[in-house]
């Protein structure tokens, strides 16, 4: 398997005000890639883009989207395109997890889990699919244990999960002989805002060395996306090593 820098290469990351997706704008800048910064909340992306422009050199480019907008998503997609000619490397990490049991979630936290987790992921893939076939390019997917294994404390969010891995390894059967990588990462617990909608954030509820850090994941975010044809690892699963034993 051959694996090289990101040395002039063009990344997307949704999600990336904070986590994950901010770790792994850290780690594909060091790689040289240049990143473009998607998400919500452009005073946090424009913070992490001026810190990894100035720490490794890259370009960076900031396009404040909410990703259940299909008309913001493509504007990104367009946008960076615009600003360095093409795109290698889509990296679908926006989500969240909202509520918990069945019965207790309401409408709102329900949609908002499928609009963000599936519907931002399948904008996202369907506006960059074009450009990443024509650069043999590299999407990846944040799936999760949740995505793996039936999730008894919160259904729905594990039911986006399964999503995503549905549809990135059939997007990967669709257009894997055009040259597109497809990865899903699957992590277990990590320390970020996650769970801060309704509850603690996981970065409070866990202490440090307890579980999984942002910049782990990255690390794998960035194996993914180094990956060059013919081939590709289609899952990469960041368990903390305990997990079977909370399972
Ligand atoms: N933490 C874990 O334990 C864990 C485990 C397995 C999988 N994951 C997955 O990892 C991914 C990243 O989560 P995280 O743990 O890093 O949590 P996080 O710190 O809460 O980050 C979530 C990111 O998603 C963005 N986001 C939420 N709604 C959005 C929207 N409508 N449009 C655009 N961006 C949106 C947020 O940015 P804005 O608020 O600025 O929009 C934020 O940057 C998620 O897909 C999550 O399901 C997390």
């Amino acid at each position: 398997m051959v694996s090289t820098g990101l040395d002039g290469d063009v990344a997307i990351v949704t999600g990336a005000s904070s986590g994950i997706g901010e770790a792994t704008v850290r780690v594909l800048a060091r790689e040289g890639a240049d990143v473009v910064l998607a998400a919500r909340r452009r005073e946090r992306l424009e913070s992490v883009a001026d810190d990894v422009a100035a720490e490794h050199g890259v370009e960076t480019h900031v396009v404040p989207t909410d990703v259940t907008d299909e008309t913001e998503v493509r504007s990104l997609v367009a946008a960076t395109v615009e600003e360095f000619g093409g795109l290698d490397v889509l990296v679908n990490n926006a989500g969240l997890g909202r509520g918990s049991d069945v019965e207790s979630l309401d409408t709102s936290q329900y949609r908002q889990m499928m609009d963000v987790n599936c519907d931002g992921a399948f904008f996202a893939t369907r506006a960059a699919l074009p450009h990443l076939r024509e650069a043999g390019g590299n999407l990846v997917f944040l799936g999760s244990f949740a995505g793996q294994y039936p999730r008894p404390a919160n259904p729905v969010y594990a039911a986006t999960k399964w999503w995503l891995r549905g549809f990135a390894h059939s997007v990967e059967a669709a257009h894997g002989d055009e040259g597109v990588a497809v990865t899903v990462v699957n992590p277990t617990e990590v320390r970020t805002e996650f769970g801060s909608e309704d509850g603690e954030a996981f970065e409070e509820v866990f202490d440090p060395g307890e579980v999984t850090e942002p910049a782990e994941v990255a690390e794998a975010i960035a194996f993914a996306a180094r990956q060059e044809a013919p081939t590709t690892t289609s899952e990469i699963d960041v368990y903390r090593r305990d997990k079977f034993s909370h399972f």
